[in-house]
This record gives C-alpha cells, structure tokens and sequence, in this order.
C-alpha cells in the first residue's frame, strides 16, 4: 500500500511516521515539499504519488492567531482539505482527516455526539468545520476523527508548558472552567493505525461503508486545572518544581483574542462501536506519556 503523510512534522505527524511503516510504503511530507495553501501543487503532488492512502496530520493550529489570520486558517483547514478529498476521490485513496471539539460552541453541557449541532465560537473552529463540509462534499473514503486537546511529550504542548511553568513561577493558576479530553497523539495515530490495519484487505471499500466523522479523544474528561495538577504529579523530575501551589482561575482572568468553548468534551462511543475498539482514560494514558 501506497501512503502519503501529510504534517509530518506536527505532534500528531511525528506519531504517525512511526506507525504508518507497518501498513505500507511511506512519503511522509511538511510544509516545505508540500505547501497546503498551494491548491494547485497539493492536486499534482498526489497526482504523482498515487496513493492508496492519505493521513492528514497538518492543520493551522494556532488557535488565537487564526483570528487575525483568518484567511489562512480558511486556506489551510478548510480548502485543502477539500482538494486533498478531491483528488483522494479521483485516485480512489482512502482519506484520513482530523478536526476538533471547538466546531462546537460548549453550550450543551454534556459530552457532545457525532449529530449535535454545530456553532464554533472561534475562527479556528470555523474553518475546521468548514474542511469538514468539504470533505464530506467531496465524498469517495474518508474518516473525519474529530479530536481534543491533543498533547506530546515535545514542543510547546500543553503539557510542557505546565511543566516549564513549574520551574519558574511558584504560584500557577490555571483555568478551570474549560473542560475536554486531553488525547495523547501518540495514542491518536496508534488507534488510527489499528482502524486501518484491521480494514487493510479492501481499503477504500470498507472505509467508504463506514464515511463520516466521528470523535476519537482520550476517555472522560478534565479541566485544564486538573489536567496541569495530573501533569506534575506525574513530573517524572518533581525535584525540579519550584511551583507549591496551584490555583483554578476563570478564562476570562486571562483574555485571549479568541473565544474558547468552556465544556467541549467528545463522546466517543460512535467510534468505540463501529471499531469494535474501548478508548483508554485520558488520565491512564498521561502516566504512560510521562513515564517514557
Ligand atoms: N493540538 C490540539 O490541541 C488539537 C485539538 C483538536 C484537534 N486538533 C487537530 O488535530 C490535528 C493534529 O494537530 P497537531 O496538534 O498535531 O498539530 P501541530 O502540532 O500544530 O502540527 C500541524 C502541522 O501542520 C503543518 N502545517 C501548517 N501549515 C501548513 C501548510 N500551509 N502546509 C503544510 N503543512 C502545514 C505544520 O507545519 P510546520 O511545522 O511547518 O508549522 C505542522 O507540522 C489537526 O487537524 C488539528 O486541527 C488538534
């Protein structure tokens, strides 16, 4: 099997160029070889690969900047991911795309399912919702696997912001009135890997039976509050924290340019039935990312 890994270089990009190898042979592709804001280049690069299967680990992410940056947002989560959906339809690729829990607006107070209603508050969530839409228009196989607060052991992620903070302030406040699932990307790409390689035989057929958009994060759910309490008790150097406190505070003790939902937490039981798959708790899975 033929498979083109788009991101490779993001948090979920990264876990992927580990898995992917084990279902076929992989063009992992950044920015660099391959501009998503480039319609033109993403239609002919693919034309040339001819893949069997596209992973879609690229985005704009940056959630506060999309409201100045809208434009961009649009380009590169909304309208690639329509093209890339195109032409997968064209190469009869099977298509694997991630959205996020800020398509909706926080408002319903309860775990969200695959049919609630749709209301992003912010730019960024508009323009993941609207490379959804694409998708879907597009049609041919594809999975749309709406995610959460997705974290790695690297870069400036959460959890090695809570982490660097603790070393240099001694009273943290962290908001706890947003409330979600934080999902390991490590996790993410192993369950994706393991959807694939159970439909490996007949690909495009048995993704195409099963299309849609469904939510996959890390099992239950937190605030960031308690989320940041987890990541240092699970501090594999606790020695090194200066940090003794930990204060909840409200979002709006720290104003940002974009709104974010406060309870956008994902039920991912549409995802667990049809893949026969139990997701692990979020809280598991933290101690096992920071044990590594
Ligand atoms: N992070 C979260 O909390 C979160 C929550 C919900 C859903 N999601 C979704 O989960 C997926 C993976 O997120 P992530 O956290 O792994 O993202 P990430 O770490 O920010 O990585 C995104 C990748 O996309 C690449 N990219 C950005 N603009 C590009 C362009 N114009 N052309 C080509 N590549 C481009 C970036 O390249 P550079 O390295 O060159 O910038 C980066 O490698 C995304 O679909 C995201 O929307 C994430």
């Amino acid at each position: 099997m033929k498979i083109v890994l788009l991101g490779k270089n993001g948090q979920l990009g990264r876990e992927f160029r580990r898995i992917l190898p084990i279902l076929g042979e992989v063009t992992s592709l950044d920015r660099e070889e391959l501009d998503l804001c480039d319609h033109a280049a993403i239609e002919q690069r693919l034309g040339e690969l001819k893949p069997d299967l596209i992973v879609n680990a690229s985005a704009y992410t940056d959630v506060d900047a999309a409201e100045k940056e809208n434009e961009l947002a649009m380009q590169i989560n909304a309208r690639a991911p329509g093209v890339i959906a195109e032409t997968a339809r064209k190469l009869r690729a099977t298509f694997i795309h991630y959205s996020t829990d800020y398509v909706f607006d926080g408002g319903k107070n309860a775990c969200y399912i695959e049919s609630d209603a749709t209301h992003p508050l912010n730019m960024y969530g508009k323009s993941k919702l609207a490379g959804e839409e694409h998708i879907q228009q597009a049609g041919g196989a594809y999975l749309i696997l709406r995610t959460s607060w997705v974290y790695s052991l690297r870069g400036n992620s959460f959890v090695n912001k809570v982490l660097k903070w603790s070393r240099q302030i001694k009273t943290l406040k962290v908001v706890s009135d947003q409330i979600s699932g934080p999902t390991w990307a490590r996790t993410l790409a192993e369950i994706t890997g393991f959807v694939l390689a159970q439909n490996k035989k007949e690909l495009y057929e048995s993704i195409s039976e099963k299309n849609g958009v469904y939510h996959l994060a890390g099992n239950g759910f937190t605030s960031r509050y308690e989320w940041a309490r987890q990541i240092l008790a699970n501090d594999p150097n606790p020695s090194e924290q200066i940090a003794h406190t930990i204060e909840p505070a409200l979002s709006g003790d720290f104003p940002s340019p974009a709104v974010r939902p406060l309870f956008s937490a994902l039920d991912c039981s549409l995802f667990e039935r049809t893949f026969g798959l139990k997701l692990p708790d979020w809280e598991d899975t933290l101690q096992l990312a920071m044990a590594r």
